[in-house]
């Protein structure tokens, strides 16, 4: 895709699923990435080998290169480190993906405060703080630059047994608007793609069993479940230059969820 080669990603949470598939597409593209993780240095080792596979057909002639950085992105030190280290390496950010997320799964008079807390922590305070620090370092050299909120149909659609996630992708919407706005005249687009069902170990209790896998595509319009892959080609067409005049938008790529499917038969007549 247009203006991604030469260009420097760094992709929170890259260690697996859909960050993983981001920052192998990212290198294909030929940007650097740099790959977060929190505690999965295998996973992360597995995604730099993945991306250098796709990057380099001919190692001798790949400019590309991949920078395993350790930090959670909840923690400011940690977020402030993670873009340092990524500049200092590369010599510039020009893409920030959040993509690290979590949830927990409670009825939602009895969420525990501290599980509150780490959700929102790591999905909304880590995703400010890993943008707040890439746009002063944007800012700081006069360059544009693109970030991506890695969000959820649940961004719109409530989710019951999930609040303080379902909170956490709402305010990440408002995020993405916000930012795209204020920063829009300084070059730096702001967007956010917003998955559906889509198979990676968030959804382990699911994805492995084939009759609670078909009871969720039984919600789903196009009738499956997304893939990694299909989440980092929208974020690299969001982070090129074929989306040059495009910020403060939420992509949804959910085969249809947010469509309303139970307006797929005439009930309400
Ligand atoms: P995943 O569990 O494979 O990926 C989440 C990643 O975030 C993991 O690599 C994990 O180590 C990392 N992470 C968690 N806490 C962290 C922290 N404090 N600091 C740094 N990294 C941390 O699951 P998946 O599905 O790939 O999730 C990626 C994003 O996609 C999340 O933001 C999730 O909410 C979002 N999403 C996923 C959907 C799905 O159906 N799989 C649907 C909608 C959104």
């Amino acid at each position: 895709m247009k203006g991604l080669t030469g260009k420097t990603a760094l992709v929170t949470g890259s260690s697996s699923g859909i960050g993983q598939a981001i920052a192998v597409r990212l290198a294909e593209e030929g940007c650097n990435v740099a790959i977060n993780y929190r505690s999965d240095s295998d996973g992360a080792e597995d995604t730099r080998r993945q991306a250098m596979e796709k990057a380099c057909k001919d190692v001798e002639a790949c400019g590309v290169k991949a920078l395993l950085v350790q930090g959670d992105v909840s923690k400011e030190a940690d977020a402030i480190a993670l873009v340092q280290q990524t500049v200092d390496y590369f010599g510039q950010l020009d893409i920030l993906v959040n993509n690290a997320g979590v949830q927990t799964e409670s009825p939602s008079e009895a969420i525990e405060a501290d599980s509150f807390d780490w959700v929102l922590g790591v999905n909304l305070r880590g995703s400010y703080l890993c943008a707040r620090e890439a746009i002063q370092h944007l800012l700081a050299h006069s360059r544009p630059g693109s970030i991506i909120n890695i969000s959820s149909v649940h961004e719109i659609i409530p989710r019951p047994q999930y609040l303080s996630y379902a909170i956490s992708k709402g305010g990440m919407g408002n995020m993405t608007r916000t930012l795209a706005l204020e920063y829009a005249a300084k070059g730096i687009r702001v967007n956010g793609i917003g998955p559906g069902a889509t198979i990676t170990p968030i959804n382990d209790d699911w994805t492995d069993n084939l009759d609670k896998k078909a009871e969720v595509e039984r919600h789903i319009p196009m009738g499956r479940a997304g893939t990694s892959e299909e989440m980092a080609a929208a974020v690299a067409f969001l982070a090129s230059d074929e989306a040059a005049y495009i910020t403060g938008q939420t992509l949804y790529i959910d085969g249809g969820l947010t469509l309303y499917a139970d307006f797929r038969e005439a009930w309400s007549a």
